[in-house]
């Protein structure tokens, strides 16, 4: 089965680097990409790359070599579906707001619906493959679907496979990610299907790289891989509070356990807890089925990563205002970072998200700088205007004793008679600031919060600025 049209359902952080990636080796292969979001693929069709709707490195080459050649982002979604041989679904899976399983379960309608359109539009033989993260035994749930459509508009007989191919991209790497995978797992129970979804990937990824098992090994080993990953950060955030307890360094620690070649170094920084889309959603999903199936020692093991993680960003916004004397009132805090990692303006579960709120609640005025993410989303992630907007409004006068936020593009003047100063997201440009000038602009006594251990300790021994450090006990 050689495949020359793969369409892509889902043009978000996955489906738009995935498939530029595909595109950009497979010359020979035409790569169409829809989404429902009309305005995410005028952005992808954007003249100016600098308006994609995905920040990450690297890819902006990529669409300008591929697109319009081999790549298309389309809102056409009927008839991109007619015309593949392969499709890929790459939608939306967060965790249900309401009905059975909220709050735990993945929401599946976007993957249903995705499934439906496939069953409606597609002709001949199509290879449906899995991108999403699912639950295991999704694929059944597609295949039924897919089964009820047996011949096309014109009764011509239609037919299926259905594969999983999770994606282990990070963001911020995506490109780096997809280019030189760790490996490519494909699970499910056609070979000549799982072939040709292989001599794609065999383009570019070795084939010793390329896993294949069963769908339902498959569908788990993406939710575990998550789940281990968020284990480990869960693990060693809750070593740094015990090192800032106990005088030891978390960092100390970390390089200490990491050269076990068993433990192994990645995934060992401590921060202000873990972000992005996927962690808590992935676990929580793994929470939900472990319980379905009556494992409940199972669920409530996995259940403890998440509360770790949040018991770990409220124990950072509360020793902020510690430190502060207790209170935040009126106080100045500039916050860096907003983004949930570096190198992406994604911000979805970002533990500033938490953090600042905590903070203007208690009355902070705060002054957020983010080298990628933009005014509009920090508005809709703190569902607070910023105040340059209602500094003339009558609304205005209620709340000059509540605490409040505004964005800076820059990092001239944000510093001026600030209280305190919290680094939130690793971004390389806060690795150069001068402490010592900023110190000269700060309000006296002053602190610096750094959640994620990238100031060092020499740059600001001579300033008058006090630091934390999470996980660094060694001052106390
Ligand atoms: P996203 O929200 O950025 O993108 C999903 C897109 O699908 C949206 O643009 C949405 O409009 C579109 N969509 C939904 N229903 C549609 C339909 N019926 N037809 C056409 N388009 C439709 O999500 P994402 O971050 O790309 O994640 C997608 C999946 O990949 C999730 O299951 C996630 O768990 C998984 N995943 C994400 C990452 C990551 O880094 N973000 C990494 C690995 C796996
Ligand atoms: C994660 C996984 O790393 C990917 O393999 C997976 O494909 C993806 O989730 C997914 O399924 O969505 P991502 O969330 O993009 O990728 O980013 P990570 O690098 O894993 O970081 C997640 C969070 O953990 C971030 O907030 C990061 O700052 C934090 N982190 C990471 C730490 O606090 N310490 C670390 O040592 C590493």
């Amino acid at each position: 089965m050689k495949i020359k049209n793969i369409c892509c359902i889902g043009a978000g952080y996955v489906g738009g680097p995935t498939m530029a990636v595909i595109a950009d080796n497979c010359p020979s292969i035409k790569v169409e990409v829809v989404d429902i979001n009309k305005d995410r693929i005028r952005k992808w069709n954007d003249k100016n790359l600098k308006n994609l709707p995905i920040y990450e490195p690297g890819l902006a080459e990529i669409i300008k070599r591929c697109r319009g050649v081999n790549l298309h982002f389309s809102d056409q979604v009927k008839e991109k579906i007619q015309n593949a041989d392969m499709i890929f679904i790459s939608v939306n899976t967060p965790t249900k707001k309401k009905g059975l399983g909220a709050g735990k379960a993945s929401d599946l309608q976007w993957v249903e619906e995705s499934a439906r359109q496939v069953a409606q539009y597609s002709n001949g033989h199509t290879i449906v493959v899995e991108k999403s993260t699912l639950p295991v035994r999704t694929a059944e749930v597609i295949q039924e679907i897919l089964m009820s459509a047996a011949s096309d508009k014109a009764g011509n007989e239609i037919s299926f496979n259905v594969l999983s191919n999770p994606e282990f991209l990070a963001e911020g790497t995506a490109i780096q990610d997809l280019e030189k995978p760790d490996r490519v797992l494909i699970g499910g129970d056609n070979r000549d299907a799982m072939n040709a979804l292989k001599e794609i990937y065999s383009n570019w990824v070795p084939k010793e790289k390329i896993l294949f098992t069963n769908i339902w090994s498959s569908e788990l080993a993406k939710l575990t891989a998550n789940a281990f990953l968020a284990q480990r950060i869960s693990s060693i955030n809750s070593i740094a509070a015990l090192c800032e307890a106990t005088g030891a360094d978390v960092r100390e620690v970390s390089r200490a356990i990491g050269t076990d070649s068993r433990i192994g170094s990645k995934f060992l920084d401590s921060g202000p807890g873990f972000g992005g889309s996927c962690f808590k959603k992935d676990i929580l999903n793994l929470v939900y089925l472990a319980e379905y199936f009556g494992l409940n020692e199972v669920a409530n093991f996995w259940e403890s990563v998440v509360k770790l993680n949040n018991w770990h960003q409220n124990r950072i916004s509360e020793l902020i205002v510690k430190k502060l004397f207790g209170t935040v009132t009126g106080k100045k805090i500039v916050v860096l970072g907003f983004a949930f990692k570096a190198n992406t303006n994604d911000t979805r579960e970002s533990a500033a998200i938490q953090i600042c709120k905590d903070l203007i609640d208690q009355g902070a005025e705060i002054t957020i700088h983010d080298p990628k993410v933009n005014e509009s989303q920090i508005e809709k992630d703190l569902q607070m205007k910023q105040k340059r907007e209602l500094e003339d409004s009558t609304e205005n006068i209620l709340l000059s004793k509540a605490g409040n936020w505004k964005f800076s593009k820059s990092l001239f003047d944000i510093f001026n008679n600030v209280h305190a100063v919290l680094m939130l997201t690793e971004w390389d440009e806060y690795k150069n600031i001068d402490w010592d000038e900023v110190s000269k602009k700060m309000v006296r006594p002053a602190w610096v919060f750094d959640s994620r251990s990238i100031i060092e300790k020499k740059n600001i021994i001579n300033t008058k600025l006090n630091l934390w450090r999470v996980g660094d006990g060694t001052d106390e």
